[in-house]
């Protein structure tokens, strides 16, 4: 048995191949794509180079499902195995409950394939007791858990564990994860003392943060300090993320695990496909490959409106579907989203340091490409105003360290996680409405407190939801059990107004 990569999940394929007494020639039917169909051309010569017979007849490779597009150079070594099988150079038996995995190359080496993991755990899933893997990708296959991995680096070393057992290597796992995962850190960033404590109330509760301000005002240096106040990932997160990035072919060979966890920031000009996924054969976005991890849109406005929109609706699927030949794929993208923005395309709207060069209209047409269902999706809003220049340079107090501010999030992290796992979830960012009351646990005087904020400043009941899990996490920074006025008041106030208002 093989497997084919469908998005970022691996699906099994079965190999059956039949020899008849025709002219010497041979057929893969079942779908191929471009790659599989060249797979004949690969396997004859690692057949060859073994020095063991091709057949001299008709050889016809079937792959089943039939109805599934096939693609990937990884269907390789089961045709091989497979047409040694039929030759009589294997025992078939031999075959029962193996799965193959790899592309060959001419001499008859054993190479990597992409969304290896994903294709090894589908493989367990169907039932293989045994899967053998390129070595290439031993890091990430010694990950999947219940099966029982071998690595091969050459069609030889394949052919004689099938005939007698000569044992194969076994992948070793090494989960490590980085004790702070790099980036800019925080002890750069001077003065900003508001938008420094919304950026580590977002990583505690993995909210979504909108930082607005002038050019300058240090909105892309705030969230580049982001990953390295995030937690690193737990196994299973880990496993996640590592197969989203097997299967975009991002994976380095020698990287085990993924352990960072991850951060994307695309370009304002990327493609829908690039931003959410697609292509052919379809693979995972930006959102995809932010999942478990933080997606930081700098500019916000200049991205253009139809991927904007998308973006929403990914935001509150937890992922992306995608139709493809009759199939949908689903893509997992549960990120955090960290967006800046300028307050209109000049810049300097209410900056009260420069004037303005923009119409009324443009400013309003900037404004409302920001407005409604996707800002409404952004828990923390935040106002960045620039640091004056005495203070940037001053060689003033030295600032907290990105690793202090992450021990902080993750003991938050922790407090949440133990608290939402019988609802399956980690981060107070995912609070379904109908678990709100219940997790929350605001005191009388802080639901009083929010029902005020509410009034004064008219906040929609969607904003007066996302005061309540911000105030969540800000009580979880400090181990408080319930949400008293104190964080509630603090989240009503993260409902940033317009910069300079
Ligand atoms: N609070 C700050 N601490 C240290 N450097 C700052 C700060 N604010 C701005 N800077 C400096 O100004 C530059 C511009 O900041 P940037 O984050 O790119 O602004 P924005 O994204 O808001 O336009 C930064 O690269 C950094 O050198
Ligand atoms: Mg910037």
């Amino acid at each position: 048995m093989g497997g084919a990569l469908v998005g970022v999940d691996g699906v099994p394929v079965e190999v059956e191949v039949r020899i008849s007494s025709q002219l010497p020639k041979v057929d893969v039917v079942g779908l191929p794509e471009a790659a599989v169909r060249e797979s004949a051309a690969r396997v004859r010569a690692a057949i060859a180079s073994l020095g063991l017979p091709f057949p001299d007849r008709r050889v016809t490779v079937n792959l089943a499902p039939a109805g599934l597009r096939k693609s990937g150079a990884g269907l390789d070594l089961p045709i091989a195995v497979g047409i040694l099988a039929a030759a009589g150079s294997l025992e078939p038996e031999a075959l029962a409950g193996v799965g193959l995995l790899g592309e060959l190359a001419l001499d008859g080496r054993v190479r990597g394939v992409r969304g290896a993991l994903a294709q090894v755990l589908a493989l367990g899933e169907a039932g293989c007791r045994h899967v053998v893997a390129p070595s290439e990708n031993a890091a990430e296959v010694a990950l999947a858990p219940g099966i029982e991995v071998r690595l091969a680096a050459t069609l030889a070393e394949v052919v004689s564990a099938l005939r007698d057992g000569t044992p194969l290597e076994r992948p070793v796992a090494a989960f490590s994860p980085p004790a702070c995962a790099g980036g800019f850190d925080l002890a750069l960033v001077r003065g900003q003392e508001h938008a420094r404590r919304a950026l580590e109330i977002a990583a505690a509760g993995g909210h979504g943060l909108l930082l607005r301000g002038a050019p300058g005002s240090g909105k892309t240096l705030l969230a580049r300090a982001l990953p390295g106040i995030l937690p690193p990932l737990d196994f299973e997160e880990a496993l996640e993320v590592t197969r989203i990035r097997s299967a975009a072919g991002l994976l380095a060979p020698d990287a085990p695990l993924v352990c960072e966890r991850p951060f994307r920031a695309p370009h304002h000009s990327a493609s829908r496909a690039g931003l959410l996924g697609g292509g052919n054969p379809p693979g995972p976005g930006e959102v995809s490959l932010a999942h478990r991890g933080a997606l930081f849109l700098d500019e916000l406005p200049e991205f253009d409106r139809p991927s904007l929109e998308a973006l929403r609706q990914v935001l509150e699927d937890g992922g992306v579907s995608l139709a493809r030949a009759g199939r949908r794929l689903w893509l997992p993208a549960r990120f955090q989203l960290v967006a800046a923005a300028n307050p209109c395309p000049c810049g300097w709207y209410r900056s009260g340091s420069r004037d303005c060069r923009c119409d009324e209209g443009v400013i309003a047409h900037y404004g409302a490409k920001l407005s409604g269902p996707l800002l409404d999706r952004i828990d923390l809003h935040v106002a960045v105003r620039p640091v004056a220049w005495r203070d940037l340079d001053a060689s003033s107090a030295a600032r907290e360290s990105s690793a202090r501010v992450q021990g902080r999030v993750v003991a938050a992290r922790e407090r949440q996680a133990a608290r939402l796992a019988r609802l399956g979830l980690r981060t107070n960012a995912e609070i379904p409405l109908a678990a709100l009351e219940e997790s929350v646990d605001a005191t009388p005087e802080a639901r009083a407190l929010l029902a005020r904020a509410v009034d004064r400043l008219a906040l929609s009941a969607r904003a007066a939801h996302r005061a309540l899990r911000v105030a969540r996490t800000i009580a979880d920074l400090v181990g408080e059990p319930r949400v008293g006025a104190e964080p509630m008041a603090e989240a009503a106030s993260l409902r940033a107004a317009e910069p300079g208002r």
